[in-house]
C-alpha cells in the first residue's frame, strides 16, 4: 500500500474519499500576518534566557481543527465500520494532527460515543531544573485553557483547579491522561494545598452576565480565592500571579489608562462585584508581598477575545460573530460611539508568561492598543464573517444590519491601554491584528456550528 500524501492539518482535502459523512469540514488553510505584514508562524518568545516558543499550527491544531466525527452506518454493520473508520482516522489526522481523537454519532440511538487520544500532543522535554511544576487556577475557562495549552506544550508541570461554573472540561480534556496533566474539580474559596513552584490564578467570571449572576459569591471568589491561593504562595515560595483588569480603572478619567490611574470606580453598582472584588484582590496580593515577601506578578487584562470563548456570555465580540454567522443583525448598545480595545489571546498568554519570568512586582497592563468605536468593530466582525462565508462556498444570503439597543448601567465609554510599561519591562506588544484574530474565531465558530455544538 503506498503511503498518504501529507496533507496539511487544514487541509480540506483530507476529507476527499471519505465515504461516511463527516459532521463538520476541516478548516481551510489561514495565512496568519502580523501588524507590520510579516507571517506569524509561532507563538511565544525567545527571551529572559528561556525559549518558549511553539509552532502556530501545533496551537492552532488543539482548538481549529474540528472535532472528528463520523457517522455510523444505519445498517448495524459494525464490522464495516470498525474496519473502515480506522482506516479513515488515520488518513484524516496525518500530520500534526496525529493525536486527534475521534467520535462517532450513532443516529438510530441519536448518541456519540467518544474515544480517547490515542497520542497526545508532543511536548518539549525540559530537563528537571526548568520543568516548573504550575499551578492555574480557572484553568478550565478561556484565558486558562489556552495558557494550559501552551504550558503543557513548553514542558511543565501543569495542575488545573476549575469548579467549572463558567469553565468546561472540554477545554482542557485533551491533556487529560497526560503524565504531566492533572485536573482537579475545586472551588478556590476552599483552601488548597500542593506542591507548586508558580500559580497563575485566574479563577474568577469574567463577563457581566457570569459575574452579575451571584454578585457576593464572584467578591468571595476575588477576596477568599485570592487570600488561600495568596496563602499557599506564602508557604510553598511560588511565584504568584493574578489575572486582574482594566475593570479597577471603572469609567476612566484619564486616556489612555497606565498603571499608575488609580481608576474611577462605582462601589455599589452592578458591576462593582467584579471591579471592586478585583480591586482587593489587589490589594491582598500588594500586602502579602510586603508583609510576607510572596514573588507577585499583576497583570491588568485588557478585553480579550479567542476560541473557546463562551458564545452565550455577552461579550460584545462573541456575540456580534454568532449573530453575523447566524444571519441575524448585530445589536450594538447605545449609538456605538463608546470605543474598545480588542486582544487576542495569543498575545494575552505571550504577556502572561512574559510577566510571570520577568522580575517586575508591579502591575503591568497586557492589552491591545488598538482603538474601535463598537460600531466600527460591528462592522469588521460584519465584513469578515460575509469573506469568510463566501470563501468557504456559502455566501451569506443577505447583508446582515447593525442595529441598536440600550446601553447597560456603567458600561464605560473608553477603555484603552497604555502598555509602555509592559514594552519597556516585558519586551512584549501585541503582534496579531484585529482583524487576523477575528477571522479565526469566526472560523472556529463556524466550525462549532457545523458539527452541532453551537
Ligand atoms: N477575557 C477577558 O477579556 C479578561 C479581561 C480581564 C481580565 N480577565 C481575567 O482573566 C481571568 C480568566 O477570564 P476568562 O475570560 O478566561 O473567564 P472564564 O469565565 O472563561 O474563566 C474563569 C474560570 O474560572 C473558573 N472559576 C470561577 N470561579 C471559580 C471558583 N470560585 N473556584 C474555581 N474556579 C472558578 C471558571 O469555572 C472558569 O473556568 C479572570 O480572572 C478574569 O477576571 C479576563
Amino acid at each position: 500500500m503506498s503511503a498518504p500524501p501529507v496533507l496539511s492539518p487544514f487541509a480540506t482535502s483530507a476529507l476527499i474519499d471519505i465515504p461516511f459523512k463527516m459532521s463538520s469540514p476541516a478548516a481551510p488553510a489561514i495565512r496568519t500576518v502580523d501588524k507590520e505584514g510579516k507571517e506569524i508562524t509561532t507563538v511565544g518568545f525567545q527571551r529572559f534566557g528561556f525559549d518558549c516558543e511553539v509552532p502556530l499550527d501545533v496551537v492552532r491544531a488543539l482548538y481549529l481543527r474540528p472535532h472528528y466525527v463520523i457517522t455510523a452506518p444505519t445498517s448495524n454493520d459494525a464490522t464495516e465500520l470498525d474496519t473502515r473508520e480506522d482506516e479513515q482516522h488515520a488518513r484524516f489526522t496525518q500530520g500534526l494532527s496525529a493525536y486527534q481523537s475521534k467520535s462517532i454519532f450513532h443516529p438510530e440511538t441519536q448518541s456519540i460515543s467518544y474515544t480517547t487520544l490515542s497520542r497526545f500532543p508532543p511536548v518539549k522535554l525540559l530537563p528537571p531544573s526548568n520543568r516548573k511544576r504550575v499551578l492555574v487556577t480557572g484553568g478550565a475557562g478561556f484565558v486558562g485553557s489556552h495558557l494550559v495549552d501552551r504550558l503543557m506544550l513548553l514542558g511543565h508541570e501543569v495542575t488545573v483547579i476549575d469548579n467549572f461554573f463558567t469553565g468546561s472540561k472540554t477545554s482542557v480534556s485533551h491533556w487529560v491522561g497526560h503524565p504531566n496533566f492533572e485536573l482537579v474539580r475545586h472551588d478556590v474559596v476552599e483552601p488548597f494545598m500542593i506542591e507548586c513552584d508558580q500559580i497563575y490564578h485566574l479563577a474568577c467570571p469574567a463577563s457581566p452576565p457570569h459575574y452579575q449572576f451571584n454578585a457576593v459569591k464572584t467578591v468571595k471568589t476575588s477576596f477568599m480565592g485570592t487570600l488561600n491561593m495568596l496563602g499557599l504562595a506564602k508557604r510553598t515560595r511560588a511565584r504568584f500571579l493574578i489575572s486582574s483588569t482594566s475593570e479597577v480603572y471603572g469609567d476612566p478619567e484619564v486616556h489612555p489608562q497606565h498603571e499608575d490611574y488609580w481608576g474611577h470606580v462605582n462601589p455599589i453598582g452592578p458591576r462593582a462585584c467584579y471591579d471592586e472584588g478585583k480591586r482587593v484582590a489587589e490589594t491582598l496580593t500588594y500586602g502579602f508581598h510586603r508583609q510576607d515577601g510572596v514573588d507577585v506578578r499583576v497583570a491588568r487584562i485588557f478585553n480579550t477575545y479567542g476560541p473557546r470563548m463562551n458564545p452565550y456570555d455577552g461579550r460584545v465580540v462573541s456575540n456580534f460573530i454568532v449573530q453575523a454567522l447566524r444571519g441575524e443583525d448585530i445589536t450594538v448598545y447605545g449609538d456605538g460611539k463608546q470605543t474598545r480595545s480588542f486582544q487576542y489571546i495569543h498575545d494575552l498568554v505571550d504577556g502572561l508568561i512574559a510577566l510571570m519570568n520577568s522580575g517586575e512586582t508591579r502591575p503591568v497592563n497586557i492589552g491591545n492598543g488598538d482603538e474601535f468605536t463598537i460600531l466600527e468593530f460591528a462592522e469588521l466582525v460584519r465584513d469578515i464573517v460575509a469573506r469568510v462565508q463566501t470563501e468557504d462556498g456559502e455566501p451569506p444570503k443577505r447583508r446582515v444590519q447593525i442595529i441598536h439597543g440600550p446601553m447597560p448601567t456603567d458600561d464605560p465609554q473608553k477603555r484603552r491601554p497604555d502598555t509602555t510599561r509592559a514594552k519597556k519591562e516585558l519586551d512584549w506588544q501585541p503582534r496579531w491584528t484585529v482583524a487576523m484574530g477575528l477571522e479565526e474565531m469566526v472560523r472556529y465558530y463556524k466550525a462549532k456550528m457545523a458539527e452541532g455544538s453551537l
